[in-house]
């Protein structure tokens, strides 16, 4: 690729095709132009949370409502909803089942710090589910990371983790470090920040062994946390033998093993970790788990719990620096036994599978057919296109992947086509009750978005 191109088409063109989309995007949200356009009032960087702003159209759009994959905005555009709330509601906005059990739970008191019928049923669901016999529920993802951590730093009296390069695992503070020349070092862009991470944390590339081998020779790691598939920047498929030899490297060397399937449950009924026998210790899955509600959890394995009781056992009463409030609360927990039983089944992943094969078979046809040097990659209902050539094989070249004026300007053709796909590294989701048309109006929003672009 040429340093004048990105992705393989000229910047001139690029830039011309997002003015002119961003001026029909402007012209078909009128209403929230005006409400959004100069800052929401009372907000700082005038949005409730600032990632609003980072879409890539001019301005953000108001949500009148959403129901399944159907999205609606206050201006009376409709789309057809690939982000899902970047992944929150992947299963479809307010499945029937979790609006019902919120309902009937929403008269009944909201949290009581106390279990619930609910709770009781949970409890067993997560462990039939997926394998682990001790769970603890939490409100985000990053939550539920940052107290597994806590646990593998107390059950091995280790105080170092390690992340891969390029991972993402919430604003988990340790985890925000990155290689720099073969060395770790903080990633740009944290504010506040006044402990060295690099002191906590080691850092290598996925799917090189060798080199993990070696991180952990020195026995200070309590922990591997990862992805099964690296998802937060272009995604990145582990090798043949890649999980094998990371399972293999933490046992020889007593280091925990945390999978964070937050992104990857896209996988089915059980994650990447169960539909490929994988074996962690720790294990992390928030966002959907409650059909869109907040909530978390995370679990361990009888040896941990082992670990983690003699632990607090020689540690004074006190802190433990774990749970927050709203944890575990009694809505939260009626939407996720919603989730788990009637949502979550193998059925609404066997649609998801198959839609999302046929999405991607789509978009790599256009790519063909153009001749453009990207790809198109697809963990479960979980699809991305990636303007590069690939497969990638770990963070670094993933984020060389990116072409961040192209899948800006490819994001708004396929809003103005009315496909919403997430904000960051062209993410699609295929929910349960996406329909066949969605996924080929998106088929045909991206021929036209790779014909405009490819096109002199
Ligand atoms: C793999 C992974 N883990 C954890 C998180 C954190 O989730 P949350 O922002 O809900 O805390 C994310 C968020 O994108 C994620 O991608």
């Amino acid at each position: 690729m040429s340093p004048s191109t990105a992705g393989g088409i000229p910047p001139a063109r690029i830039a011309a095709v997002f003015r002119s989309e961003s001026a029909e995007y402007s012209r078909r949200h009128p209403r929230s132009l005006d409400r959004t356009a100069n800052g929401i009032a009372g907000y700082y960087d005038g949005v409730p949370m600032h990632w609003m702003r980072d879409w890539p159209m001019p301005f953000p759009f108001v949500v009148e409502e959403a129901h399944g994959s159907l999205l609606r905005d206050i201006d009376g555009n409709e789309y057809a909803d690939f982000c899902l709330g970047d992944t929150g509601s992947m299963f479809g906005h307010s499945p029937p089942a979790v609006a019902e059990a919120i309902e009937r739970q929403a008269t009944r008191g909201l949290t009581y710090m106390l279990p619930t019928e609910d709770a009781i049923a949970v409890g067993r669901l997560l462990a039939e589910r997926f394998g682990l016999p001790h769970w603890q529920v939490a409100t985000t993802a990053t939550d539920a990371n940052r107290f597994a951590l806590r646990v593998a730093r107390a059950a091995t009296g280790r105080p170092k983790i390690l992340v891969f390069n390029g991972c993402y695992h919430g604003t988990v503070d340790e985890t925000f470090v990155r290689l720099v020349d073969g060395r770790a070092a903080v990633r740009p862009g944290l504010l506040g920040q006044v402990a060295d991470l690099t002191q906590l944390a080691r850092v290598v590339e996925f799917n090189d062994l060798p080199a993990l081998a070696a991180a952990l020779s020195h026995r200070d790691v309590a922990c591997v946390i990862t992805e099964p598939v690296m998802t937060n920047s272009c995604m990145v498929l582990p090798e043949p033998g890649f999980h094998a030899g990371l399972r293999r490297l933490t046992h020889e060397t007593g280091t925990l093993l945390l999978i964070d399937e937050t992104h990857t449950i896209s996988t089915g009924p059980g994650g990447y970790t169960r539909a490929c026998g994988l074996e962690p210790d720790l294990f992390v899955v928030g966002k959907p788990i409650a059909g869109g509600v907040a909530a978390s959890v995370w679990g361990f394995t009888d040896d941990v719990a082992h670990r983690l009781d003699e632990a607090r056992a020689a540690t004074p009463a006190g802190h433990s620096g774990m749970g927050t409030t709203l944890s575990a609360n009694a809505l939260a927990l009626a939407a996720m036994r919603a989730t788990l039983e009637r949502v979550m089944t193998p059925e609404a992943y066997a649609h998801m599978e198959r839609l999302a094969g046929q999405l991607a078979a789509g978009l790599q046809a256009s790519v063909s057919k153009y001749g453009l040097p990207w790809h198109v990659v697809r963990v479960g209902a979980r699809v991305e296109f990636i303007c590069a050539p690939g497969p990638l094989r770990n963070g670094t070249e993933a984020e060389a992947a990116h072409a961040p004026a192209l899948e800006r300007a490819m994001h708004l053709v396929l809003l103005n086509r009315g496909c919403l796909i997430a904000p960051f590294h062209n993410m699609m989701l295929v929910s349960p009750v996406t329909h066949e048309t969605q996924a080929e109006r998106l088929v045909a929003a991206f021929d036209a978005a790779a014909a405009l672009l490819a096109n002199d």
